[in-house]
């Protein structure tokens, strides 16, 4: 049987360090878990109507302050094996409840190409689908074979393929239709023997470092210490200064809007998409909108990087939804834009 603990304290598992308690609690470390799992959310004893929250590394989730109605489950499933090899590629089933990161150094240690771009994010392998993690041009939608899942509400396991995955910028159906509905077991990624250029060197940042350093063609590892080196000096540590991340999304907006912001500032950075679309860094909206560094109640807006909101120590989740809102509205009153958040509020 599960061990089923109550009214646990979630500010441990929050990078961004808010939240209260979780009702219930529980850890699942195998697969063999989850038919007591099934049996549990059938049962009509206390547990009847409690939904189940998947917890991964809590790097992406802003926590409520009280007591959350919901049996939050630690996906603590473990495994690296090789399923499947070409010439070309391998194969690789990683347990849901790896270290993202660990995962990434074990593949660029074996010589594959495909993780290096994204080095350095926090968070386990069952959350990088749910909201296809990206960084450096890459995004890792393009390394997924097919998602193992258990499916809540029928006790089922099976795997959904990469395209009925619905993977769009930071989005998948295990963040809309599929809500609620799934717990990832495991992933299957494709990882390239032969090493293609990195998506990484197509950043002027990622290219002028390893310049910096004297590299010329540079390795997998060399590429994944530069992506690891570029977002420390961007991103906070969130042991030092909690935060979850980039809070906003980059806003698509159709060209037009971009032109009339432009002929105002003519030196903004912006990228074309396709479809008469362009993505405008919501860093750059919101330090222009004068909010660089801006203390507002608990929470800042970090000094090396306005995509990014940090707990100043004793912020609630109140003080963090607060900061945003005002962050919204003055970027909407400059610019006409309304920005989205990144992560998920529960
Ligand atoms: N910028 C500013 N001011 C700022 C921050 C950024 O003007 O305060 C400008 C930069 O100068 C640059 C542009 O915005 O021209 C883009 O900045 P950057 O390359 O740092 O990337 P980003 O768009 O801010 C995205 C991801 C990051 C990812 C980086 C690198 C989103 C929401 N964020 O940030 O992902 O690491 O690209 O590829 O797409 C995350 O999701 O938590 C995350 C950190």
């Amino acid at each position: 049987m599960l061990n089923i603990e109550e009214y646990v304290d979630i500010k441990q598992f929050s990078s961004l360090k808010v939240g209260g308690q979780f009702r219930y609690f529980s850890i699942i470390s195998k697969k063999e878990d989850f038919p007591s799992l099934y049996a549990i959310a059938e049962d009509d004893g206390k547990y009847k109507g409690v939904p189940i929250f998947v917890l991964g590394g809590g790097s992406n989730v802003v926590f409520s302050d009280e007591v959350i109605n919901v049996l939050a489950v630690k996906i603590e499933i473990k495994g690296f094996d090789i399923v499947r090899e070409s010439d070309d590629y391998t194969d690789i089933k990683v347990g849901a409840g790896e270290v993202w990161d660990e995962v990434v150094s074990r593949t660029v240690d074996m010589g594959l190409s495909g993780f290096e771009s994204l080095s350095g994010i926090p968070g386990t392998v069952g959350a990088s689908p749910v909201q296809n993690i990206g960084a450096y041009g890459s995004e890792v939608k393009d390394m997924i074979q097919e998602v193992e899942v258990y499916e809540i509400e029928t006790g089922k396991i099976f795997n959904i393929l990469n395209k009925d995955c619905k993977f769009e910028y930071r989005d998948s159906i295990f963040k809309n239709e599929a809500k609620g509905k799934y717990i990832i077991i495991s992933v299957v990624y494709r990882l390239n023997k032969i090493i293609s250029p990195s998506t990484a060197l197509s950043y002027p940042g990622v290219m002028k470092f390893l310049e910096e350093k004297g590299i010329q063609n540079p390795n997998l590892k060399q590429i994944r210490g530069a992506v690891i080196d570029i977002r420390k000096s961007k991103l906070p540590n969130p042991k030092e200064k909690p935060n979850v991340g980039s809070f906003f999304k980059n806003p698509i907006v159709l060209n037009e809007v971009a032109y009339k912001i432009l002929e105002e500032f003519p030196n903004a950075k912006f990228f074309s998409l396709k479809d008469d679309l362009t993505k405008i860094p919501a860093g750059w909206l919101i330090e222009n909108a004068g909010l660089k560094g801006v203390s507002l109640g608990h929470v800042s807006v970090y000094d090396k990087n306005a995509l990014v909101l940090v707990n100043d120590g004793d912020a609630t989740s109140e003080d963090i939804i607060k900061a945003r809102n005002e962050i919204v509205r003055i970027v909407k009153d400059k610019f006409g834009i309304t920005l989205e958040q990144e992560p998920e509020i529960l």
